[in-house]
């Protein structure tokens, strides 16, 4: 399963997509034949799942590498640069644990060897408090994906941060490696919601937490069987563009149900993900940042290939606007702060495979 030819995993690529289409009109086990019509499409439908909701929600604090979006692929025996903002506090006694995930069927915690610590900078968090922690990942240690969480002492206490599905331990890194690409998620879209069969086989707004979105979480099974080496999802994983809030809740489902997956996963934003919703208060990008961090990144593969990811809905708040219906852009653009940020990752780099992936925001 590991040892896949490029072009199988193109095939893979395309029948998952081809998947994810077919799921989301059918499929389903789910009754929300029983919802009421109004209940179809609103927000506040998740008032009563998600009570103690909270509109300040944020995911990403101290940890800002390795990210749940931005996990770390690494092998037994190498070093690892945990990246950390302590926020203007000087940090001492550090510790650095990898757990295993929800759902693991071996569950323990592993305290890795700290070897160094230096300061850092982040091209986008800006704190002059960001410390590289540099850890052993120990050669006996089990492979898998792991949370990983960063502790350290302050005068103002003790922090402890977690980036859960932040860290994944192979043996080796496979040269014909193979991953899957999931695009337009779109929790929270009341898109066929004008064919009941297709609204109940889906999953649309059930009550039960588990049962929603199924097509979505019948994919992520999918893609768990297969176990790829990773997973890149493009852009517009919510959809925030009907009501006020849709933001609040949609983040906290999403994020809930990507922690489905059993493999490292890298997201960039689509246009979906980054409105300027209700006269511009609730902006989707700051919701992006809280709870998955940068919005374009690279990653390397081992030895084998560096991917980047870019931003294609890079416009100023006031061109994000949008307001039910009405959306003034959701064109694709990016600018040359990011385009420049591209040019240096690209040139900096060196590898046989270099792709960059980004959402396409037509839609
Ligand atoms: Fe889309």
């Amino acid at each position: 399963m590991k040892k896949r030819k490029n072009s199988g995993f193109f095939c893979l690529i395309l029948l998952l997509e081809i998947s994810i289409a077919s799921l989301a009109c059918g499929g389903g086990d789910d009754d929300s034949s029983n919802l009421p019509p109004n209940r179809i499409g609103k927000s506040i439908n998740y008032v009563s799942n998600m009570p103690g909701i909270k509109v300040d929600t944020k995911k990403v604090r101290e940890i800002i590498y390795p990210l749940f979006t931005v996990p770390a692929i690494i092998k037994k025996g190498e070093n690892l640069s945990v990246k950390v903002d302590t926020g203007g506090l000087v940090p001492s006694n550090w510790s650095v644990t990898l757990t295993s995930i929800d759902g693991s069927p071996v569950t323990f915690s592993r305290t890795l060897n700290v070897i160094g610590i230096s300061s850092g900078s982040s091209y986008w968090r800006t704190s002059s408090t960001i410390y590289e922690v540099l850890v052993d990942i120990p050669a006996d240690i089990l492979s898998a994906l792991y949370d990983i969480t960063v502790s350290y002492n302050t005068s103002s206490g003790m922090i402890s941060d977690t980036q859960p599905h932040s860290v994944c331990v192979v043996d080796e890194y496979n040269k014909d490696f193979s991953f899957v690409h999931l695009t337009d998620m779109h929790v929270g879209s009341p898109r066929n919601n004008l064919d009941s069969t297709e609204v109940n086989e889906a999953g649309f707004w059930s009550p039960d937490k588990f049962r929603r979105w199924l097509y979505i979480q019948k994919t992520i099974r999918e893609v768990n069987l297969l176990k790829p080496d990773f997973v890149v999802i493009t852009g517009d994983i919510v959809f925030g563009q009907l009501n006020p809030l849709e933001y609040v809740y949609e983040y906290e489902e999403i994020y809930r149900v990507l922690k489905e997956f059993k493999v490292p996963v890298y997201i960039v934003p689509g246009n979906h993900d980054c409105y300027a919703q209700d006269a511009m208060i609730t902006d989707g990008q700051l919701y992006w940042t809280n709870y998955f961090g940068p919005r374009y990144f690279s990653f390397n593969y081992g030895p084998y290939a560096h991917f980047t990811g870019a931003d294609s809905f890079d416009w100023d708040k006031s061109d994000r606007a949008g307001a039910e219906l009405l959306v003034k852009t959701w064109g694709g653009q990016i600018r040359e702060a990011q385009m420049s940020w591209i040019r240096s990752d690209l040139e900096t780099n060196s590898y046989n495979r270099m792709p960059v992936f980004t959402g396409m925001t037509n839609s």
